[in-house]
């Protein structure tokens, strides 16, 4: 913790600083802020994306003097903003990042004892709350982004409303201050869960933007894939027909972004300027990528202004809305989709998909032109396809994604009934039984839904059930050196590089092909360990990725994750309560049976041709994704398992490996041997039980931390909703 000398010594550096922060909307609010941040203890700010909430308000929050207690916490939904914003912040307060002003995010920690402001992803805070859960060490914690709704925060929102409800935590409920951020889109219903709390509204300026269909994609091409082309031909005639004015396109992923890029840089080299642009004052396109996973350096360039002659175009995902604002933009075009996790009834999973995005998003995303002078916003789709295809509002991801990890994170802590958690939108009741049946699947809760030792091991691991059952899996037979790397392999950006140009495209097939037949075998699990390996192993890994075609960035990350996921296991092997089982047989069955302990909900089985049908009860028809190793192999697999499902034009997996049926044979029995009607018997018993509580028990036992078990639990959570 800094003592009192590091936090003034900030506070007149700040002053010292150049940075003009002085012309933002927020800067007239400074004393009205820290004084109802004093006085409230939970406080909602809202503003218009661009307003200084992220950067000034922790800043004014550190002046005032309450870094003095502990820290000031910021959660992020997305990680390139909470590291972005840290880093901006840590120059405008003049201090080295990771010192006064430092970030966390999943397996990347730049923070340090002296770390007073730390923005942080909601997903680290939630890690956090399980270690302590009355966040001793922050001083105040503000959840930022509290409009996008994700997954986390809006755990977070339960958690800190039922922290503010319990009668325990008295000191501590005195100290700490809750502020909740956002844009201005979801305060009313905010301030209506914590209690009709305050809400600060920070008055924005924006100026009128127009919007131009432009038609390129209608009701009919719901499902298409052309909308990248589409975007770089508006972009094009943007750039060669409209004045001056920095351009930001919102297009849906990684991938997509690279090759819209490619293909603007090529249409951009082509145009004759001498004839085709109308604004002489123009001599090209500054053309930057912005994605969840980009390297920092990069990023830094898309807040400075482009030289003089050149218009900035920045292609960006979702990001772009409302996590970080980008100075400037005159123009934005819209490709009218979004790539999110929802809930796929055709194949009856959760799957990461491109959709359109709501009517919300299409205005908060028109609405980044407007900011400094009026703007226009290019929709490469129709009006009709606005009406027909975009729904009202965008559904929070707690209604569209897998709850296992945070509902194995709720029972952690402690909160058994998970049907009755103060949610701020309740997720349906099937996906929360669907949860309960994976985890009790992934044997990290029993019948009666209670964390078991092994569930206690899971959640010490960032990474989703499936892959950590896995990874124990590996490490109780004493292999987990085959399973650390495949995990860290699986949780960073897509290695593989996919050039713009086809020559090269060529030749980046054939280096993969390569190395996927340096495994032996086919499987692609196999693949992204053989690479992780030879890439470690070799003399200079930034060449060996050079040469084949790997994205040396993304497997410098797999390499930290692998030694912090290492570091995790070592501590965790040290318990009595690790797992220990014998093996002996191949390397190659050897990764395929820890797979299958992960993911035997993921089992497929070739049912004719090239069609595959899941075993996990819906019998879905699924496809090997082109980019398998497998692709074209189908007739020779019998049964299979696969990391994910993409859904295009069909319903693909990605990332398989053939298997033995006898290795599931044991295991599939469990897919079906709970249902969800048992399940919800569980729930339904839970509820009993608590009304059994409420009759039958009436004086009240301060023991919900005793070893009552879920009795003086259940009794200790009606008390908490009395008072609710
Ligand atoms: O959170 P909110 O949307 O209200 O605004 P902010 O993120 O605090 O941004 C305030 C200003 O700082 C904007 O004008 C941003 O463009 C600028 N900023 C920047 O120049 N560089 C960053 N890395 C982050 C913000
Ligand atoms: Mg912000």
């Amino acid at each position: 913790m800094s003592s009192g000398d590091e936090t003034r010594k900030l506070q007149h550096q700040k002053m010292s600083s150049d940075l003009d922060t002085l012309q933002l909307p927020i800067s007239g609010h400074r004393e009205k802020l820290i004084n109802a941040v004093k006085k409230y203890p939970i406080l909602i700010v809202t503003g218009e994306t661009g307003s200084g909430k992220t950067t000034q308000l922790p800043q004014y929050l550190h002046q005032a003097g309450f870094a003095k207690h502990g820290i000031i916490g910021v959660t992020q939904p997305r990680r390139v903003a909470a590291i972005t914003v840290a880093q901006r912040v840590s120059e405008e307060m003049n201090c080295q990042l990771g010192r006064g002003v430092g970030y966390q995010v999943r397996f990347d920690d730049c923070t340090s004892e002296d770390t007073v402001i730390k923005y942080m992803t909601d997903g680290c805070l939630m890690r956090e709350i399980l270690a302590d859960s009355k966040l001793s060490r922050y001083s105040v914690v503000i959840l930022d982004e509290a409009h996008e709704r994700s997954l986390n925060t809006d755990i977070l929102f339960g958690l800190l409303k039922q922290f503010f409800h319990r009668k325990c935590h008295g000191k501590r409920k005195a100290t700490l201050k809750v502020v909740v951020m956002s844009a201005t889109l979801e305060e009313k219903k905010l301030s209506e869960f914590f209690d009709s709390c305050p809400v600060y509204v920070i008055p924005g300026r924006t100026y009128p933007v127009s919007t131009v269909f432009c038609n390129l994609i209608g009701p009919e091409d719901k499902e298409s894939s052309a909308y990248v082309k589409d975007v770089v031909k508006v972009v094009i005639d943007l750039h060669t027909n409209e004045p001056a004015g920095d351009i930001l396109v919102f297009l849906t992923g990684q991938i997509e972004i690279e090759k819209a890029c490619d293909l603007l840089y090529q249409k951009a080299e082509a145009i004759d300027y001498n004839y085709d642009m109308q604004d002489r004052s123009l001599e090209g396109l500054l053309i930057l990528p912005l994605y969840g996973s980009m390297p920092t350096e990069q990023q830094r360039k898309i807040f400075q202004p482009a030289p003089p002659g050149l218009r900035k175009c920045v292609v960006a995902t979702n990001i772009a809305a409302t996590s970080l604002t980008v100075n400037g933009i005159r123009y934005v075009v819209d490709s009218g989709f979004v790539k999110q996790l929802s809930y796929n009834s055709r194949v009856s999973m959760h799957i990461l998909e491109v959709v359109p995005i709501s009517k919300s998003e299409a205005l908060q995303r028109a609405g980044r032109a407007g900011r400094t002078s009026s703007g226009k916003c290019f929709c490469i789709y129709s009006k009709e396809f606005w009406k027909k295809c975009m729904p009202e509002f965008t559904v929070p991801e707690i209604r569209r994604t897998s709850l296992t990890s945070v509902i194995l994170t709720l029972k952690c802590l402690e909160i058994h009934d998970v049907i009755r958690f103060p949610y701020v939108d309740k997720p349906e009741e099937r996906f929360i039984l669907e949860a309960l049946k994976q985890l009790y699947q992934c044997d990290a809760i029993d019948r009666r839904g209670q964390v078991t030792t092994l569930g206690k091991l899971m959640i010490e691991f960032p990474l989703p059930p499936s892959l950590t059952r896995a990874l124990i899996k590996a490490a109780s037979f004493g292999h987990e050196s085959i399973l650390l790397p495949l995990a860290a392999m699986l949780s960073v950006e897509n290695v593989f590089i996919r050039p713009g140009h086809p020559d090269k495209q060529q030749a980046a097939i054939l280096k993969h092909q390569e190395l996927a037949t340096k495994v032996g075998s086919s499987n692609d699990f196999a693949t992204l360990l053989h690479i992780f390996e030879e890439c470690k192993a070799s003399v200079s890994p930034s060449s060996w990725c050079r040469d084949y075609f790997i994205h040396w960035r993304a497997l410098k990350s797999a390499f930290s994750v692998e030694t912090q996921l290492q570091d995790i296991l070592t501590r965790l092997k040290n318990n009595k309560d690790f797992p220990v089982e014998q093996f002996s047989g191949s390397r190659s069955e050897l990764l395929r049976r820890c797979l299958c302990s992960g993911y035997f909900m993921n089992v497929a089985r070739r049912s004719a041709g090239k069609v595959f049908c899941t075993m996990d009860g819906h019998g879905s028809v699924v496809h090997i994704h082109p980019s398998s190793t497998l692709f074209e192999q189908e007739f020779q697999l019998d049964w299979i398992i696969f990391h994910e499902v993409i859904v295009t034009s069909k319903v693909y997996v990605r990332i398989v490996c053939p298997i033995r049926y006898e290795w599931v044979k044991d295991l599939l029995p469990k897919l079906h041997e709970i249902d969800v009607y048992d399940l919800s018997n569980v729930a339904r018993h839970e509820m009993a039980e608590e009304e059994v509580v409420k009759l039958e028990i009436p004086e009240r036992k301060d023991s919900a931390d005793s070893q009552e078990g879920a009795w003086g639990k259940l009794q200790k959570r009606n008390d908490d909703r009395s008072i609710m």
